[in-house]
């Protein structure tokens, strides 16, 4: 067990450059699977999620090996098991994309269902009734999702609510299928727009990805192809916040601004001046931050995966903030943490209403989820004095070599095994 010791209150200023997409590869990686030739893939960030789904699909019989830094090579030609095994996949809820890539390629698929999860409920009925339309037949038993189909065949899906995963796991399992398969109310985040790309570069015929509707014409088999993860929107706004937060100047390389519209404009909105350019962003605090109400929001409005860490920077504005939480029902449970830093914030249902401005101050906190826990380590930065957090399996799943990236910045953290 390992915890990272801060000492806060330094100003940050300086470079970092933000890894590949976490939510992007996961699914890539799963994706080049459908192929029975090797892809590269490059720009693949090494956090402990990614290690994951690379067990898992060497437990099913793919050929997984790292070439280098980011360079991940895939085979999926020996893919041969149709069980997923438990202890794998109950560690990550993305590895539930594996039932699409096993139904796709070999007409079923054994894959526990994912449990509970720190930041709500977070069921799979809609990939399962993705899986259904495209002509599965589908067995919960014994808490395994067993879903089997001779063939696939293309059909008209209408996702219920525009879920990243169930957009994704249909993708996956269509790609294969025979006849066109029309996805409406489609999930339209980059990283759905990233594995589309992938997928159209192995062979496949996706067209609208981005778009509401997505249309896949189904193919007889995939090939092996080259393909750079896009940069990691969610640590672009996690380091950005960050300076914005501890009042220097960051520079955050390998960012693509069109794909944080909402949080530039948001980081805008309360004083944080911003420059961009094609592949890096700029953050300055200068002023005092004026107060901003927000709601998360599927992409392009405000993700969710940013709620905690901005709500974090809502704690240095003069007034009263508010942040609605629409997209999960239970992802307030760092503010109890964050109130032993003394920060000022009252949960009311959905909603958390954050006074400030407050200067923090270093207490021992706890991560228990991914964002929540990187939102403690922005507030840590920022307190005056000592902070100890635990809990860094959650922040390692998908913050990447996180204290060098922090220490470049000047700041003081070490990470201590316990
Ligand atoms: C993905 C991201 C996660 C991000 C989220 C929303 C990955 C690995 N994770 O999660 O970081 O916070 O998108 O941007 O990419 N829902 C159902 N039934 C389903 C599926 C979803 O009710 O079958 C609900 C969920 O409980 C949630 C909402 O739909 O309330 C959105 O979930 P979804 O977009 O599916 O998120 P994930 O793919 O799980």
């Amino acid at each position: 067990m390992d915890k990272l010791v801060i000492e806060g209150g330094r100003v940050l200023n300086g470079v970092i450059t933000a890894s590949g997409a976490k939510n992007s590869a996961l699914p890539v990686i799963v994706a080049t699977a459908l192929a029975e030739e090797e892809s590269l893939l490059e720009n693949v960030p090494h956090g402990t999620d990614v290690e994951h789904i690379c067990d898992i699909l060497s437990s099913l019989g793919v050929a997984v090996r790292w070439d280098g830094p980011g360079r991940l090579r895939i085979n999926g030609a020996g893919l041969n098991r149709v069980q997923a095994p438990y202890e794998l996949v109950r560690k990550m809820r993305a590895s539930f994309y594996v039932a699409g890539l096993l139904l796709g390629r070999l007409g079923e698929a054994v894959v526990p269902l994912p449990g509970g999860c720190s930041i709500g409920s977070r069921p799979v009925d809609y990939h399962i009734k993705g899986f259904e339309a495209l002509g599965a037949q589908v067995a919960l038993e014994h808490g395994y999702m067993k879903a089997y189909a001779k063939r696939l065949t293309g059909a008209k899906y209408y996702v219920s609510r525009a879920s990243v995963g169930a957009t994704i796991n249909t993708m996956l399992a269509a790609v294969l299928a025979e006849g066109t398969t029309v996805l409406e109310n489609a999930a339209r985040e980059p990283e759905v727009v990233d594995l589309a790309n992938l997928l159209n570069a192995m062979g496949a015929k996706i067209r609208g990805a981005g778009m509401d509707v997505i249309r896949i014409e189904g193919v007889k088999r995939l090939h092996g192809t080259e393909h750079e993860i896009i940069p990691d929107r969610i640590e672009v706004g996690s380091y950005l916040i960050l300076g914005a937060m501890t009042g220097g100047k960051v520079v955050v390389e390998n960012a693509m601004g069109e794909h944080l519209r909402s949080v530039l404009a948001s980081l805008g909105a309360i004083g944080v001046e911003i420059e961009e350019s094609t592949t890096a962003i700029c953050v300055q605090r200068k002023d005092r931050l004026t107060p901003l109400n927000i709601a998360t929001q599927q992409y392009p409005g405000f993700p969710t995966d940013l709620q905690a860490p901005f709500s974090v920077l809502l704690t240095q504005s003069d007034g009263v903030s508010t942040v609605r939480e629409t997209v999960f029902d239970g992802r307030f449970k760092y503010v109890d943490e964050l109130r032993r830093m003394g920060a000022d914030i009252q949960v009311e249902r959905d909603t958390a209403i954050i006074t400030g401005p407050t200067q923090l101050t270093g207490a021992p906190v706890e991560a228990t989820d991914l964002r929540g826990g990187m939102a403690l380590v922005i507030g840590a930065l920022a307190a005056e004095g000592k902070s100890e957090v635990i809990g860094l399996e959650h922040i390692d799943r998908g913050y990447e070599r996180l204290e060098h990236k922090l220490q470049n910045l000047g700041a003081c953290v070490q990470r201590i095994s316990v």
